[in-house]
């Protein structure tokens, strides 16, 4: 790819959100009517989430790329899966699907990719096994494979103090509450994606909030919705932010962006960068808040942030780096060790990587210092098969001297359309 410097003009509809997408089937499946769901994401992550729903007895019609119907039986009413539940490359599907199995009366067995095998999963089946949750897996009871073993009678509710801000660990805690005896609490050190919340709120589940605190107590029903809409997901329209930032004389209008406060870090730093950015058309979709964006060049310069804002924007690091790198001074990112686990080990992939196409970025063990004011150099990167490592690349790519990106097609994961948009904004 060396399409370097052109500006990038016109509008991009930004792809349903992955977060909403894995819930929206999830607890459509623990209903006992039909639920159409729209802007779905059709990426490679959210169809884990819809193969394992299915292998649990739900009904999933895919109608369209974008649209589904699903129909459970109930909230008691998943059966045992006949086959192993591959959670292929997502985390969030297998983390939040241990907390809805592991109160479950059957034996559920996960496998993943081989990325998946390397990440920590102690952090679910820890606070799990406290409420009495028969959870076993490789390394000490914290990696893939896992298996789920019934318990006698329900699992107790239990008050978990959340060593580390993680929207996947809350959500499993969730879950697991709405089949347990008493109160399910979790406490957040610092706010993480609230959709499970809100979710949970449309389908009739009430919650109680106090401080920093979540209570769920297990209901007698969900009551699943007729209809749930996706918003855009602010994860994917962050390449073109930052993309249409860097490039000179860009505008770009992202239509259809969830701007749900627990996402929008990545706007909050790219405004202290300096970045020209106006929110529109503001309203309410699905229950979760969406905006179009428009976003123009601006000359960006140095910022630092650090734990408070990570939940808010944590998946948004390594773009965030790229625009760093482009602007004038330094960036200088900390609190940020939860890098170190995603789909790969990202801070230690965008030092490596980003390197090569003339970055100058000190790793540290929860953070970064990125120099800004880069010259761009023509490289051959790594994706280390992690999207949104890809994705980036090949902005860097864009915005510099071009890039060679090995396996690029890891970014199925999350946005199937990724490179068709950068080709037609580029042409
Ligand atoms: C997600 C939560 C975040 C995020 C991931 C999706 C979710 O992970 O990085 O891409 O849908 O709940 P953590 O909970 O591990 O921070």
């Amino acid at each position: 790819m060396n399409k370097s410097l052109k500006a990038l003009r016109g509008e991009v509809i930004i792809p349903g959100d992955k977060s909403v997408s894995h819930r929206s089937v999830m607890l459509s499946a623990l209903g006992d009517t039909p639920v159409h769901i729209t802007n779905f994401l059709p990426s490679a992550d959210c169809l884990s989430t819809v193969g394992v729903m299915r292998a649990l007895g739900a009904k999933v019609d895919i109608i369209s790329d974008t649209e589904l119907i699903v129909k459970g039986n109930g909230l008691h009413g998943l059966q045992e899966p006949t086959t192993i539940l591959d959670a292929g490359n997502s985390g969030t599907t297998l983390r939040l699907m241990m907390g809805m199995l592991a109160p479950q009366k059957f034996v559920s067995v996960f496998t993943g990719d081989s990325s998946l095998h390397k990440r920590p999963m102690g952090r679910v089946i820890k606070p799990l096994s406290q409420m009495g949750a028969h959870i076993v897996g490789r390394a000490n009871n914290t990696k893939l494979p896992i298996t789920i073993v019934p318990v006698e009678g329900k699992l107790k509710g239990y008050k978990y103090n959340m060593p580390v801000a993680s929207a996947q660990v809350k959500s499993a805690m969730l879950l697991a509450g709405l089949f347990a005896e008493g109160e399910t609490t979790v406490v957040e050190p610092y706010p993480s994606r609230n959709h499970t919340e809100l979710m949970l709120e449309t389908f009739g589940v009430k919650l109680k909030y106090e401080g920093s605190s979540i209570t769920i107590t297990a209901p007698e029903k969900m009551v699943a919705p007729k209809e749930l809409v996706v918003p855009g997901d602010i994860s994917s329209a962050a390449f073109w932010l930052v993309a249409a930032s860097i490039i000179p004389d860009s505008e770009l209008l992202l239509k259809n962006v969830g701007i749900n406060e627990t996402r929008t870090g990545i706007i909050d730093v790219l405004k202290d960068m300096g970045a020209n950015l106006t929110i529109q058309n503001q309203r309410k979709s699905g229950g979760e808040l969406v905006a179009d964006i428009l976003v123009k060049y601006a000359r960006l310069h140095g910022t630092s942030f650090g734990a408070d804002i990570i939940p808010r924007l944590v998946d948004e690091i390594p773009i965030i780096a790229v625009a760093a790198m482009f602007a004038d001074g330094d960036t200088i990112i900390t609190g940020a060790g939860e890098l170190r686990v995603k789909e790969t080990d990202r801070l230690e992939a965008i030092c490596n990587q980003f390197a090569k196409l003339g970055g100058t970025i000190e790793g540290k063990e929860d953070g970064l210092i990125i120099h800004g004011s880069s010259t761009p150099k023509m490289a051959e990167c790594f994706s280390y098969d992690d999207h949104r490592m890809a994705m980036c690349l090949a902005v860097l790519g864009i915005a510099g001297a071009g890039v060679e990106i090995q396996n690029p097609d890891c970014v199925d994961i999350s946005y199937p359309d990724f490179y068709e948009e950068l080709d037609r904004l580029t042409k």
